[in-house]
């Protein structure tokens, strides 16, 4: 998951050596969150196979605009409207000619006439064919109308002629769509988040922990990133992947997570304490396995630090955003918790429902600052995660 989470892509495939390597632009994509379908040109199936393409996209691939069944099932108007971005990758000479006349002969040229959604081409072909001045003009003309060309590389080429032609890379083709989607809200700006839960150990094998997943942290961190923020995230135990365009450090223990907040906090625009720290933890670590002669044992806990509270106690301090889960009384005691904290806002999850909040796909929150509540309704974590960023944003770096 990340740059191109929740984001519907439609990859055009279209006749050229290199759409052998399409399976793989497919799981560039996957790789950075995007839901992928496919539509490949007659051109483009002498070179790859329907079936590695739905295989891996994990969806029917789309050929023909006059099959019946397949227009019922998703036709091409669908097509286009389902895409947030069009790649078309390799984009043949034939194809680039094609969208510079707006034919609709098949179905991808006619999904591109009928879209909304951003354009993209990847052209590859030979290098004499590159060069060609009716290529250049083409795609000057697509340039104009607002389709972002993504360049091709120059080296050895299939025919054996070494130039410039060469399909971009698939790494290269997925993040140029995942900047589609970055804005500038926090240009410049620095975040740090804590996620996940602490593990609080007991003895070697033995600790005492809780349900946090690090989701709805990681969505923070992902529409930090989209916003530009240069993010770090300390993260304690998580059962999801983490965001590979973050700073990460790997925290076990609620003191662990302390230092490394203390150790990062300079200069930060930006706190986010989403971890499910612990509030206590054993007075003492046994330093060998506790065995299990008694019939009952008492674990004696002592209180963490309050890390969020901490922070908001620097002379120099960041934005300071806590979560608060509550299972009653929700707005009132998320408010004391501003207050108590002094920090600058609270994230009130409602984990009395168990569809939303804690290790669920979902949440619905409200953010609470000193002269206002927002509801932000049940939607994705990612979703949520973006609403809250906006609203940050316009609370303390924008203000109207
Ligand atoms: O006091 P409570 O645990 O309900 O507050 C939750 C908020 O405080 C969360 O933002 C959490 O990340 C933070 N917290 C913390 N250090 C602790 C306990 C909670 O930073 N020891």
């Amino acid at each position: 998951m990340s740059g191109l989470t929740n984001k519907r892509i439609v990859l055009g495939v279209s006749g050229s050596i290199a759409a052998y390597k399409a399976p793989d632009i497919v799981r560039r994509l996957q790789d950075l969150g995007a839901d992928v379908r496919v539509i490949v040109t007659d051109g483009g199936r002498e070179f790859v196979s329907e079936r590695s393409l739905q295989t891996i996209s994990k969806n029917k691939v789309h050929n023909n605009l006059w099959d019946k069944e397949a227009e019922l099932s998703m036709g091409h108007i669908e097509i286009a409207k389902w895409a947030d971005v069009v790649i078309i990758a390799p984009a043949s000479a034939n194809t680039i000619a094609k969208l510079c006349h707006g034919r609709a002969d098949d179905l991808l040229s006619t999904v591109i006439l009928a879209t909304e959604a951003k354009i993209m081409i990847a052209p590859a072909m030979n290098q004499q064919m590159f060069a060609a001045s009716a290529m250049k003009d083409n795609l000057g003309l697509l340039k104009a109308r607002g389709i972002d060309i993504i360049n091709p590389g120059f080296g050895d080429q299939a025919c054996g002629d070494v130039g410039e032609g060469r399909l971009a890379e698939p790494i290269d083709i997925a993040s140029q769509a995942a900047e589609l989607f970055t804005s500038s809200l926090l240009s410049g700006k620095k975040v740090l988040i804590t996620l996940g839960g602490t593990r609080e150990a007991i003895d070697p094998v033995r600790f005492i922990s809780n349900h946090s997943s690090g989701k709805m942290g990681m969505a923070l961190a992902h529409a930090c990133i989209q916003a530009g923020a240069k993010t770090t995230l300390i993260v304690g135990s998580i059962s999801i992947e983490l965001e590979k365009r973050a700073e990460i450090i790997q925290v076990i223990s609620a003191e662990e997570m302390y230092q490394a907040v203390m150790k990062q906090i300079d200069n930060q625009d930006l706190f986010i304490s989403c971890a499910a720290v612990a509030d206590f933890r054993p007075k003492k670590v046994s330093k060998n396995k506790i065995k299990k002669d008694n019939q009952s044992m008492t674990i004696e806990l002592i209180r963490n630090r309050d890390i969020l509270a901490s922070v908001c106690q620097l002379k120099k301090k960041p934005i300071c955003i806590g979560f608060a889960a509550e299972t009653e009384n929700h707005i009132i005691n998320a408010n004391n918790k501003l207050i108590k904290k002094q920090c600058d806002a609270i994230i009130l999850n409602d984990i009395s429902q168990t569809e939303i909040g804690l290790n669920a796909d979902e949440n619905e929150v409200h953010l609470i600052t000193k002269n206002r509540t927002e509801k932000i309704e049940k939607n994705t974590k990612q979703i949520v995660a973006e609403k809250i960023i906006d609203k940050l944003v316009n609370n303390f770096f924008n203000p109207s």
